[in-house]
């Protein structure tokens, strides 16, 4: 039986509640004897600010580094508003991502057919979607230096954030889109801003010349981020794997994910570069959306993007791409059978509590297994 070590930083808001379902389900599969799960618990966020005052102590660092995989729900909240920038929740996901070196973020959004009412957009435009958001996660402007905010001294101040690309780094986040792209439906659309950002410009040479070099069978298209913005809600099926810098992926993936109906439907997996000689890598995996401190502790969350991205932990970091599927095929039954939380309830007169969409999701996974 293989044999795993998870790292759990369930966070805050509803992120505990989400999390929970992804718990029953990795136990049941420890008890089936089909995967040992070895689950270690730490805290993220403000939850690790509340103990530690910082946004991820650095025991837990270590933890996450020496896991096979870390599952994150979601961080932040009102509660922390006022604590200092440097220890800010967020600042726990961005150590994370920045020391595990975690630059490859793919976000997939695929509307189930079942869904497809749910989405502010016409069913017509959006069932079936599937496309791939692939984010480069450890540079740009998130991480550049300068990053601050200058007294000027006339009562004026000043705030610089860096947006700044090596060629290295957009060549593997290419890479990764490009190797993606050949599993799927061959296609790539590399965005950003050259008509403004210099890094745009870098950006735009290196992946065209990336894939005139190694990736020619591969289609490879060219939008501008603000025209894919709206290419994203015009007509989204034209899009396979999209490839672009870390705060465009930020932002068009929250496009995105209302494609499929909620927030609370896209999972998401950071990936780190492959170890020598080694097929494994690091990995991170967290839902698209954020701790929603507005219903946290009443037991209504979607957990369903936090068990998806539980599947892709079982497809990107453990190789069990057939649990993966029947995983995603669970979603898709208790979708189909009209099951809802109130995030998609659309016409629906009932809807699931979050544990009871769990409970639902396990049941479908006992009975296809
Ligand atoms: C995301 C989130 C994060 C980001 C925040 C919480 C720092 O919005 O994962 O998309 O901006 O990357
Ligand atoms: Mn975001």
């Amino acid at each position: 039986m293989p044999h795993f070590k998870l790292f759990v930083l369930p966070g805050d808001g509803i992120g505990p509640e989400v999390m929970a379902e992804v718990e029953k389900i990795a136990a049941w599969l420890t008890r089936e004897g089909i995967v040992h799960f070895d689950i270690e618990r730490g805290l993220v966020g403000g939850a690790a600010y509340d103990v530690h005052k910082t946004a991820i102590s650095d025991a837990d660092m270590a933890r996450a580094q020496a896991a096979d995989a870390v599952l994150l729900a979601a961080v932040g909240g009102p509660k922390w508003d006022a604590v200092p920038y440097e220890v800010r929740p967020e600042a726990g996901l961005l150590r994370l991502r920045k020391d595990m070196q975690l630059f490859a973020n793919l976000r997939p959004a695929i509307c189930y057919p079942a869904l497809a009412d749910a989405s502010s957009l016409k069913r017509d435009l959006v069932d079936g979607l599937d496309l791939m958001i692939v984010r480069e996660l450890t540079g740009g402007v998130y991480f550049g230096e300068p990053k601050q905010i200058i007294d000027l001294g006339n009562g004026q101040r000043r705030a610089i954030d860096t947006q700044v690309y090596d060629t290295y780094e957009i060549e593997r986040i290419g890479r990764i889109a490009f190797e993606l792209a050949r599993k799927r439906r061959n296609k790539v659309t590399s965005s950003d801003k050259r008509n403004v950002m210099k890094s745009g410009v870098l950006w735009d040479d290196t992946i065209r010349a990336l894939h005139a070099r190694e990736y020619k069978d591969v289609e490879l298209e060219h939008q501008l981020a603000d025209a894919l913005g709206m290419q994203l809600v015009r007509r989204p099926k034209q899009f396979d794997v999209i490839v672009t810098d870390n705060l465009f992926g930020d932002m068009l993936s929250d496009v995105a994910s209302m494609l499929t109906g909620s927030l609370g439907m896209l999972p998401s997996a950071s990936l780190g570069e492959k170890g020598a000689g080694s097929d494994t890598r690091k990995a991170l995996y967290e839902p698209v959306h954020g701790s929603a401190p507005d219903i946290a502790g009443k037991g209504i969350a979607n957990p369903i993007a936090m068990i998806g991205s539980f599947g892709m932990a079982l497809r990107y970091s453990f190789n069990l791409s057939e649990l993966a599927d029947r995983v995603e095929k669970a979603i898709s039954d208790v979708l189909g059978k009209g099951l809802r939380t109130v995030d998609i309830a659309g016409g629906a007169k009932e809807t699931l509590s979050t544990s009871q969409m769990g409970d639902a999701i396990l049941s479908a996974l006992q009975a296809g297994v």
